[in-house]
């Protein structure tokens, strides 16, 4: 579904990317691991269309999308929600996913639909309906970005650390709910430094180092894997 070959990157003179290669199958769920700073952001912000690769080339569904911009590619179903929960605040909780809706080019009456499903998902934002964005738990408005990527009908959806600062019980939640996602037949390419939970969603894994791919391994065998382990695992757990 996803090939993404030898790509480099760069933002003006800083050089991100040297040479990400990776690749995701229609319906699996795969992870994307790496220290701080190795490229994984950019990673997702170049397969999305934000940047556009110096090198190398990116295919979505068989065709070349290197270049192309990112709203067209969301309406094909390349789906990203961004690190740090870029939600619109101002915005009550239902806004907010009409405007994932929209993107898409969804009719008023679909989008009525999918705000039910992702109320199904996650119950807790219902009773924040009409409510801004601000004032959700840092959760809250983790599970709101999920749901209004989810709004965007994504064939692939790429997820930015959805781990980030949250408290164990509701990294859980998020979790459970990403692997429901992915057994509902979306495809999903993760990124996270929480390496054990995206380990234990994730089929299959890479690590990125310095802007590289330099392991590509199932899950089981990057979670036992000692260098991973001690780099990404916090030792034995
Ligand atoms: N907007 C930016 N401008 C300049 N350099 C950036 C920017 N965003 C990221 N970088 C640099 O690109 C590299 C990769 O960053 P990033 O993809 O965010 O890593 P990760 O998500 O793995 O932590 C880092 O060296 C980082 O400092
Ligand atoms: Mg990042």
């Amino acid at each position: 579904m996803l090939k993404v070959n030898g790509i480099a990157a760069s933002y003006g003179k800083v050089q991100a990317l040297r040479e990400v290669t990776l690749e995701v199958h229609q319906g699996e769920t795969v992870a994307l691991l790496g220290a701080n700073g190795a490229g994984k952001s950019t990673t997702l912000r170049t397969v999305s269309g934000l940047l556009k690769p110096s090198q190398g080339s990116i295919e979505f569904l068989g065709k070349r999308i290197d270049g192309t911009k990112p709203e067209k590619l969301v309406k094909e179903g390349l789906v990203h929600v961004p690190e740090g929960r870029k939600i619109f605040p101002g915005l009550t909780v239902v806004e907010n996913l009409y405007l994932g809706g929209a993107v898409h080019g969804s009719s008023m009456k679909q989008m009525r639909t999918d705000v039910e499903y992702v109320f199904s998902l996650f119950p807790e934002l219902k009773r924040f309906t009409n409510k801004p964005g601000w004032s959700l738990s840092g959760g809250q408005q983790q599970m709101l970005a999920i749901g209004r990527g989810l709004m965007a009908k994504p064939k692939l959806l790429l997820l930015d650390e959805p781990s980030l600062g949250l408290a164990p019980v509701i990294i859980q939640q998020v979790f459970k709910i990403i692997r429901q996602i992915s057994a509902e037949g979306t495809t999903v390419l993760i990124v996270e430094q929480n390496a054990y939970m995206a380990l234990r969603v994730a089929k299959r894994g890479y690590v990125l180092e310095t802007g590289k791919t330099v392991l590509s391994e199932t899950a089981e065998s990057l979670l036992s894997n000692q260098e991973v382990q001690a780099a990404y695992l916090g030792g034995r757990h």
